[in-house]
């Protein structure tokens, strides 16, 4: 069972290392379509062809992504603009809304039930506009959209892992909540590492999920106006896509993601979960567990934040 992922975004700093890692890790006989705004990337697909995995790499350039979404399983976006110092991710809204907007709707029309999986942001809000735009087109499938926010995942076990000195490769650490500053909630009550509940200080908490909310603002103060994080989001997304096509073929795959939240435990319309993928999408919302009362405290003061975000998403107004 092969299956086609199109990058919306691909000519772009995370579109391009994302393209690679999918190029490389894609199941064989998968298919990988490319799509940019940008003239280079049917170049960027002929140059990544070059590659000798069993993945077929198509690009498509110019306005109109339909070629690239034809028979798409997968649809991964990462087009629109990046941060610069001093914004947040909610400065991105006015510019990332439309593009998105314009995908989604390509999307819904040419592959209405592929799986979407979007890193664009500001991520709280863009989702929930795409659910809008998918509901007005009546394709909307709770189980098949997705915000990317494995980034915040695997940044909180590169932290844990240096300031607990253990090995990387063993630790795992839930992130629940949104995609932006307070709303990124990581349950260290709960991280383990080999399987085995790591203990921290209330100091090492406090330092650990601050670094962990901040780290984005961290990359985008370090490239000093050169943009955000790429190489990590690339990785981060393609962990998540990867996830997707593997649950696609029958594999159980656990990831987190920023979902509709019908079925989950807490009031937005969209939270961080721990999922399980199946061959359909979203398989199963799973139990965020047991939470400290530090974690409590800050899942109740993040509600009215994402509630606010997610809000702007569902009145946005492509026309206004
Ligand atoms: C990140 O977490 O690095 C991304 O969401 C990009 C950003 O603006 O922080």
């Amino acid at each position: 069972m092969c299956k086609k992922v199109a990058l919306l975004g691909a000519a772009g700093g995370i579109g391009q290392s994302l393209a690679l890692l999918l190029k490389l890790n894609l199941p064989a006989k998968s298919e990988l379509s490319l799509y940019d705004i940008s003239p280079v990337t049917p170049g960027i697909a002929v140059d990544l062809s070059h590659i000798p995995t069993d993945v077929k790499v198509t690009g498509f350039a110019g306005e109109d992504p339909t070629d690239a979404l034809k028979d798409a399983d997968v649809v991964v976006i990462s087009a629109g603009v990046a941060r610069k110092p001093g914004m947040t991710r909610a400065d991105l809204f006015n510019t990332n809304a439309t593009i998105v907007y314009n995908l989604v709707e390509k999307a819904a029309k040419v592959c209405p039930k592929a799986c979407i999986a979007i890193i664009t942001n500001p991520v709280n809000t863009i989702i929930p506009i795409a659910a809008e735009v998918l509901k007005k087109a009546g394709v909307y499938d709770k189980n098949k959209l997705f915000g990317v926010t494995t980034l915040d995942v695997i940044r909180a076990h590169t932290f844990v892992a240096e300031a607990k000195n253990v090995n990387v490769k063993y630790v795992r650490v839930p992130v629940i909540g949104g995609h932006s500053g307070t709303t990124i909630l990581p349950l260290l009550s709960q991280a383990t590492v080999n399987g085995l509940k790591l203990e921290f200080t209330q100091e090492q908490i406090e330092q650990l999920t601050h670094r962990i909310q901040n780290a984005g603002t961290e990359v985008v103060e370090a490239k000093a106006g050169g943009g955000s994080a790429t190489l990590s989001m690339a990785q981060a997304g393609a962990e998540f896509a990867l996830g997707l096509v593997r649950g696609l073929v029958g594999e159980d795959v656990i990831r987190y993601a920023y979902v509709d939240n019908t079925n989950g435990e807490t009031s937005p319309a969209f939270f961080a979960y721990p999922i399980r993928l199946g061959a359909e999408g979203l398989k199963e919302v799973l139990p965020i567990g047991k939470l400290s009362d530090f974690e409590k405290k800050q899942v109740e003061d993040l509600i009215p934040i994402l509630n606010e975000e997610i809000e702007l998403g569902q009145k946005f107004n492509k026309d206004a």
